[in-house]
């Protein structure tokens, strides 16, 4: 119980904007709990006074029995009320700061975590699991007032009964278990049993050959025999002890009433106990009986929903932001140097990138090539700090990576990668993504995409609602989004990760001129699809298996017979191959 109580006291600070609804639903259930006995205690008098003329005004009967069910009505509104209100506000505190946490965790966290579970808890489990756990601590506390509530009551009204029916109740209660625990455990047993004797007749199906062949037979059907004595024995145990369940209670029922009636009459004859009194005290004595059974059951809810709120917890107080450094400066040169830069997702995994360097001057266009898996999508992915270096630095401007503020940091780059994401939001939302909408830069930005023809024809202009993850778009519209996106950003750096994969020839040329402008004067790195990109690169840099192979002028390469030059014939063959489509050749002749 210590440690329930503890945990419980780790998740409370969420509660506490729920205070008030906690309190309220506190006195709310003591005065639900309080009116309990009111009701055997209203019988005593009705009995004693009411049925042997003694009278008592009829009208009252109505207004007591009414006017208690009222009390007791708003009182039981008000605490549930209360208490879902506690536990939405304690959800809503839970939730928000698991979102916040979503938005700075470190990018492991996208690792440790797979959308759907981290969706799951952000969505569903805080909300069930606090309302779940709010209910059972009410279902606790109001159960337990009740009861002592019903126990005072019967204390005040007949204590020596109250001791004998004390003494009584838990043996009752010890019987019962006892018994069920068995029925339990036969069933168990059962099913066991069960699953073996089947076992052996699939065997003898699926082996019918080699039991055939080596005459096991005999020693099969002697195997069969003896588990199928052995269910045998185990139905009948079973229904020995749950037959014996029902009679066994009954007679303990009845051992348990007739001592108390014998109590009763018995101190009645000394003349200390009224009818009223006897119908009283056994009303309140069956009123105890569903808090006990609900109270036997309520720590179950309890301890499942402390888990669940306990996962979030941990995830919001142990979970680790991302740390930058200070360096912050409006605008980057774009002097990027990585320096010995090693990467390695899993200890047990190869080297994504191996002993790399490679330093790009301001203003340079770097393509990155090299066959798939070769570790280019890593390198870009290390410039943001998506993911951190197992070894060696990077650093942007003479400064390393570690040591600049993490939002100025990103405030440097505009990445348009392969797979883009888009929001359930306008257009013009998706473009700009946070920052301040400035209509006329938006519209420039999606003609450099080539994509404002078609915005424009979209009924509703850039305000048009693009749809979950813009499913109303076809994959290059997305792409072209996405390239937009990084024009509106105005950033120094440009990474382009495979950024026209999904576009066709006619407007990847529309693009690429879009995108040759918006390179100019900035760094800008470049993974290609098409090699036909690459040629007007200042530096070719060749990847493979995480280290640098080459690096040089298209020209330089191609004339170098390494891997460019293999990858490049490689790509030509299969342009060439592709004849029915000559437009889409993408190599002018070098
Ligand atoms: N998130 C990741 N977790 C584990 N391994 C990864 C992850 N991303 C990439 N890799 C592995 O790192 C290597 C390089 O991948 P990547 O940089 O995506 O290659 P490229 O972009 O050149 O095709 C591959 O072997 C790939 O399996
Ligand atoms: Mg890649």
């Amino acid at each position: 119980m210590a440690t329930v109580l503890q945990r419980l006291s780790r998740i409370t600070p969420y509660f506490r904007s729920g205070r008030m609804g906690i309190v309220a639903a506190g006195l709310a259930s003591l005065v639900a709990a309080l009116t309990e006995p009111a009701l055997p205690a209203l019988m005593k008098p009705l009995l004693d006074k009411g049925f042997t003329g003694a009278g008592i005004p009829l009208w009252l009967v109505p207004v007591a029995i009414i006017g208690l069910f009222t009390l007791r009505g708003v009182a039981g509104f008000i605490a549930q009320y209360a208490l879902t209100w506690a536990a939405n506000q304690a959800s809503q505190t839970l939730r928000l700061r698991l979102f916040d946490h979503l938005l700075r965790a470190e990018p492991s966290l996208f690792t440790r975590h797979s959308a759907s579970s981290l969706t799951n808890m952000l969505v569903y489990e805080v909300q069930g699991s606090s309302q779940a756990l709010v209910n059972s601590v009410l279902t606790l506390v109001r159960d337990s007032l009740t009861l002592v509530a019903l126990l005072a009551y019967l204390l005040y009204l007949n204590w020596a009964l109250t001791l004998v029916i004390g003494l009584l109740f838990p043996a009752i209660g010890w019987v019962m278990r006892t018994a069920g625990a068995r029925v339990q455990r036969l069933t168990r047993e059962g099913q066991h049993a069960n699953d073996e004797l089947a076992y052996v007749v699939e065997e003898n199906v699926l082996a019918w050959r080699i039991v055939r062949l080596h005459g096991a037979g005999p020693s099969q059907a002697g195997r069969f025999e003896r588990l199928s004595n052995a269910l045998r024995r185990l139905q009948l145990k079973n229904v020995v002890a749950s037959a014996t369940m029902t009679p066994l209670t009954q007679m303990l029922a009845a051992s348990a009433m007739s001592a108390v009636i014998v109590i009763a009459l018995w101190q009645s004859s000394q003349g200390g106990q009224t009818v009223g009194g006897f119908v009283a005290f056994i009303t309140a004595m069956l009123m105890t009986l569903p808090p006990i059974r609900h109270l036997a059951d309520v720590m179950a809810p309890i301890l499942r929903g402390l888990t669940a709120l306990e996962r979030s917890v941990d995830l919001v107080e142990d979970g680790i932001n991302e740390r930058g450094g200070t360096h912050s400066i409006a605008r980057a040169a774009g002097r990027i140097e990585v320096d010995h830069v090693t990467l390695r997702y899993a200890a047990d995994q190869a080297s994504a990138l191996d002993d790399f360097s490679l330093t790009i001057s301001p203003g340079e266009t770097v393509a990155l090539v090299g066959p798939s898996g070769a570790g280019k999508s890593s390198l870009v992915n290390l410039l943001p700090r998506f993911i951190e270096p197992t070894g060696g630095e990077i650093r942007l401007d003479g400064v390393p990576l570690r040591d600049w503020d993490i939002d100025a940091l990103r405030r440097q780059f505009a990445l348009v990668s392969q797979d883009v994401v888009l929001f359930d939001d306008s257009v013009a939302a998706n473009v700009v993504l946070g920052a301040p909408v400035d209509e006329a830069r938006v519209r420039a930005a999606l003609r450099g995409a080539n994509l404002l023809e078609f915005v424009e024809s979209l009924p509703q202009g850039v305000a048009s609602e693009i749809g979950h993850n813009g499913s109303q778009l076809s994959g290059g519209q997305r792409q072209r989004l996405a390239i937009a996106r990084a024009i509106y950003k105005d950033a120094p750096i440009l990474i382009f990760d495979e950024a026209t994969s999904a576009l066709d020839s006619e407007s990847e040329r529309a693009v690429q001129s879009a995108l040759d402008e918006l390179m100019k004067g900035r760094t800008t790195l470049v993974i290609a699809h098409r090699l036909s990109t690459i040629e007007h690169a200042d530096r070719v840099v060749a990847i493979d298996a995480g280290r640098l192979v080459e690096q040089g002028t298209h020209a330089e390469l191609l004339a170098r017979g390494g891997l460019y030059a293999r990858l490049h014939a490689l790509q030509f063959r299969t342009a060439t191959g592709e004849a029915h489509e000559p437009a889409d050749q993408p190599l002018p002749s070098a």
